[in-house]
């Protein structure tokens, strides 16, 4: 695992989007060989999801032959709910770019059975090639996705029920309404997520200082869902200052990349 430490939010936004853009440009996407692509919703995404808008205007990037796949979707709120992470996806970023509507997946809140909508999202990926790489964000918990504390490094795509510290933190986007807020989640398991052959996870702030000092220097431990990303191959946690603040070792000293 690699961490790659700037002194603030707009670092880290600037560097991933950066570095997105290389990663799908060096790739060569075509029609028959798409980049896919795992994306996340969440506050902390924001900032990179500009920064390609933005570069996507100035012709520095297309999505043409980007295939998209969401990690995680309320249950119960429909694709058209100002809250449903399809929504955030369609106003943060897929309806300012060339991306064409059939290449973008987020899982469907609405199945009428949503076991068969986890095991047809799986298949999805699986057809799709698997992902090139997959960006994330982290809970104040250690999750990934939705899965929380406790969640198996094994699951696949699943209905999860949210921790009681996600439903708090997630009530600013309901107006701090926590019974605005859905309990069930479908989300990519754990398992799906390793399988990316590159992930890259956004941690900005203090308030998850906590969960990447457990992650980075903590042992492997599904009680930090993040910790998981000790065992893949080409992982990175791209964090600020802030949320570096609770690492001890002085390796960390080395990995600050300041813009
Ligand atoms: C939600 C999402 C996660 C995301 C997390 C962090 O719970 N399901 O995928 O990583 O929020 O959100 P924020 O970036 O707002 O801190």
């Amino acid at each position: 695992m690699e961490l790659s430490i700037h002194r603030d939010y707009q670092g880290i936004c600037r560097w991933t989007a950066d570095y997105l853009i290389e990663r799908i440009k060096a790739f060569g996407p075509t029609r028959e060989r798409p980049f896919v692509l795992g994306l996340p919703t969440g506050s902390t995404p924001l900032g990179v999801y500009r920064a390609l808008v933005s570069a996507y205007n100035e012709g520095k990037i297309s999505f043409a032959h980007v295939l998209t796949f969401n990690m995680d979707e309320y249950l119960g709120l429909p694709g058209d709910h100002p809250q449903s992470y399809r929504y955030f996806m369609e106003e943060s970023l897929f309806r300012h770019v060339d991306i064409s509507p059939g290449n973008t997946h987020v899982p469907n809140g609405m199945a009428v059975e949503p076991l068969k909508e986890c095991a047809a999202y799986e298949e999805a990926i699986k057809n799709a090639g698997g992902m090139e790489l997959i960006l994330g964000g982290v809970g104040a918990n250690g999750h990934i996705a939705f899965n929380e504390p406790g969640s198996s490094f094994g699951s696949r795509t699943r209905v999860e029920v949210l921790a009681n510290e996600t439903i708090m933190s997630n009530a600013k986007f309901f107006d701090g309404e926590l019974s605005e807020v859905p309990t069930r989640a479908i989300t990519m398991g754990i398992g799906t997520v390793m399988e990316a052959r590159e992930i890259i996870i956004l941690a900005s702030g203090q308030q998850k200082a906590r969960a990447i000092q457990e992650a980075v220097e903590g042992p492997l431990n599904h009680h930090c869902p993040l910790s998981v990303l000790q065992m893949h191959q080409n992982a990175t946690i791209v964090c600020d200052e802030e949320a570096a603040q609770e690492l001890r070792y002085r390796t960390v000293l080395q990995n600050k990349t300041w813009d």
